[in-house]
């Protein structure tokens, strides 16, 4: 990211932060409804959450990585009863029953002790257990959530949703039966403010029609765990074996095919790339690299094609994986007709205007001041024209206000690293969905990572593994040969059998 969103001087900047400022007024005003955490004052009172009617008695599956900080990020969460851990390793077990007992907010020596099991149906078989949260390896989600389901638990399933394209429709299925039950996929983005003011600033036409979207996630690093024990390689190293992970798709691309579905409001039409095991080959089966392009057919809005349907255009994301160049880390780039916007979850979002748009606004401006010729004047005052093809122009930083960033003023800080706000907003909010869906409230606009996002993400990156495998352009329409009919019996052709 650039530099703070100042272009200089002159009257084009200042209409730049007209511009942004209104944005700004805008967001703030939808953010206004989304959580109870920002208006409700430093000091709150706990015991509102202590009523049985603000509780949620929660069990953690798989307390890894993830599953740690979601843990964590819960256990800030006012309400969040934690009752159980599953995990089959006991070490993690008892490090995060610890944790528990040292860092909720609940009392808990007054109502429970958290119990620890190796085997995750236990902790369905509780009936005091209302959801659960699963962050095991990719390949255990689908049959753990559907489990989980079938028990009468809501769920917060971590992304990729499901390990194959089969998976995912039979999970979506399954959720969209159980209508009384919340089911929440870990793409946190969806509750980021940042990401949400990007979406809004697409929406209001900052960076006019999208044109195609670049992002990548690269990293120098080999992406291998320490492993004690070869025993449990592949428990600690699942991501580099494609009989239990997608890969670099599904645990990287898959956050950024969700973004971009987002930004263009539909999923992919068709997947081709390349990608392969071309630098480690340390017995791993999972690409170590992977170039991706997903075609997005966008409806152009207002347009009529020959059949009376909307017509398309075809939006084209370019996206790379690679674990030996960490230039550019993970962000997106979102080009516009009229801008670009760059938004990065830790490194904040940025607009780009096309010099088209910055000559506009200054003929406006100068128009307004009543000063013919002022265009040209406001333009070389104002520092973001024609960047030569190494330069680029300077952007302007997308503010998010910072109260609303800043939640962990208004809950009990843990020590140590804690997670950033939008894991926290996102466990946040299934909380929050599940009480309101108690309530019997609609909560269809509080459910941002629904089920149909999940698959959405999902399955375009299972699409590319089977393009890179099989070397072709693998299509949506292969496996959702009719979206709205009755589904479920396609045949996932080409995909991997399951593997433990
Ligand atoms: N949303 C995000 O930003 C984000 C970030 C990281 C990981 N993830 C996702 O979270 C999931 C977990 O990733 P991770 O990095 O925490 O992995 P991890 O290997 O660190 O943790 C997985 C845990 O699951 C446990 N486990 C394995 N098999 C189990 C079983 N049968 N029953 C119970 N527990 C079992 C393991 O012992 C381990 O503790 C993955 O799906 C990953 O894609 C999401």
């Amino acid at each position: 990211m650039g530099s703070q969103g100042t272009n200089g001087g002159g009257e084009g900047a200042v209409s730049r932060r007209e511009f942004i400022g209104s944005a700004t007024l805008t967001v703030a005003g939808v953010a206004t409804g989304l959580s109870y955490y920002f208006s409700r004052p430093s000091r709150h009172d706990y015991s509102e959450f202590l009523k049985p009617e603000s509780q949620v008695r929660l069990a953690y599956i798989g307390v890894g990585n993830r599953g740690g900080s979601l843990l964590r990020s819960s256990l800030q969460a006012p309400g969040c009863f934690p009752v159980a851990v599953a995990d089959i390793r006991e070490a993690q077990r008892k490090e995060f029953v610890d944790k528990i007992k040292k860092e909720s907010q609940t009392p808990l020596e007054e109502t429970y002790q958290p119990a620890d099991y190796a085997d995750y149906r236990r902790v369905l078989d509780r009936k005091d257990v209302e959801a659960v949260v699963i962050a095991t390896p990719h390949y255990l989600h689908a049959p753990m959530a559907m489990d989980a389901l079938e028990a009468g638990k809501h769920v917060y399933c971590e992304k990729a949703m499901a390990y194959t394209i089969k998976e995912n429709q039979d999970l979506a299925r399954l959720v969209r039966a159980k209508g009384d039950l919340v089911f929440q996929v870990g793409h946190q983005r969806r509750y980021s403010l940042l990401y949400q003011r990007v979406k809004e600033l697409i929406q209001a036409g900052a960076i006019g029609e999208v044109a195609a979207i670049r992002a990548q996630w690269n990293q120098n690093q080999v992406e291998r765990r320490p492993c004690p024990d070869p025993v449990l390689e592949k428990i600690i190293n699942w991501r580099l074996y494609s009989e239990f992970s997608g890969g670099l798709t599904t645990e990287f691309a898959s956050h950024q095919v969700d973004v971009a579905n987002w930004m263009v409001g539909t999923h992919p039409d068709s997947v081709c790339g390349y990608g392969g095991v071309d630098w480690y080959q340390d017995g791993r089966d999972t690409a170590d690299n992977v170039h991706i392009l997903f075609d997005y057919k966008v409806p152009i809005p207002g347009s009529k094609g020959e059949n009376g349907g909307p017509r398309y255009r075809h939006v084209k994301l370019a996206y790379t994986s690679m674990m030996q160049n960490a230039h550019l880390g993970p962000s997106e780039l979102i080009l516009g007709t009229r801008g670009t916007l760059e938004a990065c979850l830790s490194g904040g979002a940025e607009l780009f205007k096309e010099k088209v748009a910055l000559e506009e606004e200054a003929a406006q401006l100068a128009a307004k001041a009543g000063k013919p010729g002022g265009a040209k004047k406001a333009l070389r005052a104002g520092a973001t024209i024609a960047p030569s093809c190494l330069k680029r122009p300077k952007g302007e930083l997308v503010e998010v206000p910072e109260d609303k960033r800043h939640w962990v003023k208004f809950t009990k800080p843990l020590e140590g690293a804690y997670d950033t706000g939008e894991t926290f907003l996102a466990v946040g909010a299934f909380l929050d969905t599940i009480r309101a869906k108690r309530a019997g409230s609609d909560v269809t606009e509080m459910l941002k990572a629904s089920v149909t996002v999940g698959l959405e993400g999902a399955v375009p990156c299972l699409m590319a593994n089977i393009a890179m495998r099989e070397n072709r352009t693998v299509h949506w329409s292969e496996f959702f040969p009719e979206e709205t009919a009755s589904a479920g019996g396609t045949d996932a052709a080409g995909e991997p059998k399951r593997g433990g």
